[in-house]
């Protein structure tokens, strides 16, 4: 090839590149017209493999004419891509922009359950009468669930609390009741009255319905000391259910039974809604059968290591399923066990 056609060639190239450079819009294309003409198997380079066929005067000067034309194509390409590329940030820039204004997604907030708000309530209104809260065991044996508190093996009373067992002397407890043993066994009495709490989940063989759950919560209540009466009994509960379900209302104390309590009450409260009048809430009695109590059954304090001849106490059990029932109207126990959201989302607490 000629000096002449070959320069004609590559200005033909670099005018048709420099016009492709030009008209390209996105940064792949503009990388395939670099490959294509600058590449190894590129116009150039088979231009510049052809000049060992020029005479040794034309052959500078095509590789340096060569030169000039891909430096030119080059810093065309370089510019190009500068430009592409500040487009493509600028777009993005422009699609991802974010209104801070914009009002943000609602989190949802859960609540505590209903339960929970209830027991923590009580518990708070007992610590502030200087109660320990005790944890006990779901998982319980036969020694402290029944025997230690005065229900011995064939004993009748047994058959109301039927229970899932685990193996023939371990169960799933069917009241708070053996925390009580589980607390008295270890009091030092050196340091002072027991008092205490122990909220916790209960289970029984229990055919459920809109008032019985096969688990259902009791707060335990225990208080052992020299000189405690049965006038401490009831004064603390008036106390109690004042604070729970309004000052003006009175308790009442029938006598009843329990194996480990002598002698045993049931204790009811005066209707909070009708203030005693007769109503739904208290079935037109006037009175709401709340908890069940007692004195401390001298043989539960003996099994436990304490004297009865020196300490005596009172003990109470509570149901704090059955006060949510009735302050909040909720007339199905199962409700609480069966996490709809539609249920306990009505419950936000404060
Ligand atoms: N443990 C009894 C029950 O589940 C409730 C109870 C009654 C507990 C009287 C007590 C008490 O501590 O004194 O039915």
């Amino acid at each position: 090839m000629s000096l002449a056609k070959t320069q004609a060639t590559l200005e033909t190239l670099r005018n048709e590149t420099l016009a492709k450079v030009a008209a390209v819009t996105d940064l792949n294309s503009l990388n395939q017209i670099r490959v294509e003409i600058l590449g190894k198997k590129g116009p150039i380079t088979e231009v510049l493999r052809g000049m060992k066929d020029l005479s040794a005067e034309d052959r500078p000067k095509v590789g340096s004419f060569a030169n000039v034309i891909r430096d030119e194509i080059t810093a065309a390409i370089e510019a190009r891509k500068t430009d592409l590329e500040a487009d493509a940030l600028n777009e993005a820039l422009a699609k991802e922009t974010l209104d801070v204004t914009l009002p943000g997604a609602q989190v949802k907030q859960g609540t505590r359950h209903i339960l929970t708000q209830t027991m923590e309530e009580i518990e708070d209104i007992f610590v502030g009468m200087g109660y320990q809260v005790v944890e006990g065991f779901e998982v319980e044996s036969d020694h402290y669930n029944f025997e230690r508190m005065n229900l011995p093996k064939n004993h009748p009373a047994r058959d109301m609390q039927d229970t899932f067992y685990i193996s023939d002397e371990i169960l799933i407890r069917t009241h708070t009741s053996p925390v009580q043993a589980r607390t008295m066994e270890k009091h030092d009495f050196s340091k002072g009255a027991l008092r205490m709490i122990s909220p916790g989940k209960v289970f029984r063989r229990d055919t459920d319905d809109a008032t019985h759950s096969h688990q259902f919560h009791q707060i335990e209540g225990l208080v052992v000391d020299k000189n405690i009466t049965m006038g401490d009994l009831k004064g603390t509960l008036e106390v109690v259910m004042k604070k729970m379900f309004g000052a003006d209302r009175k308790i009442r104390l029938r006598p009843s039974y329990f194996p480990f309590t002598e002698p045993s009450v049931e204790t009811d409260v005066s209707c909070f809604k009708c203030g005693g009048a007769g109503c739904n809430v208290c079935k037109y009695t006037g009175w709401i059968e709340i908890l069940g109590a007692g004195m401390v059954h001298p043989d539960v304090l003996q099994m436990s290591g304490i004297d009865p001849e020196v300490y005596s106490g009172f003990a109470f059990g509570l149901g704090p399923d059955r006060v949510a029932m009735l302050r909040y109207g909720v007339n199905d126990i199962r409700y609480f066990y069966q996490n709809d959201l539609r249920f306990l989302e009505q419950f936000k607490g404060e």
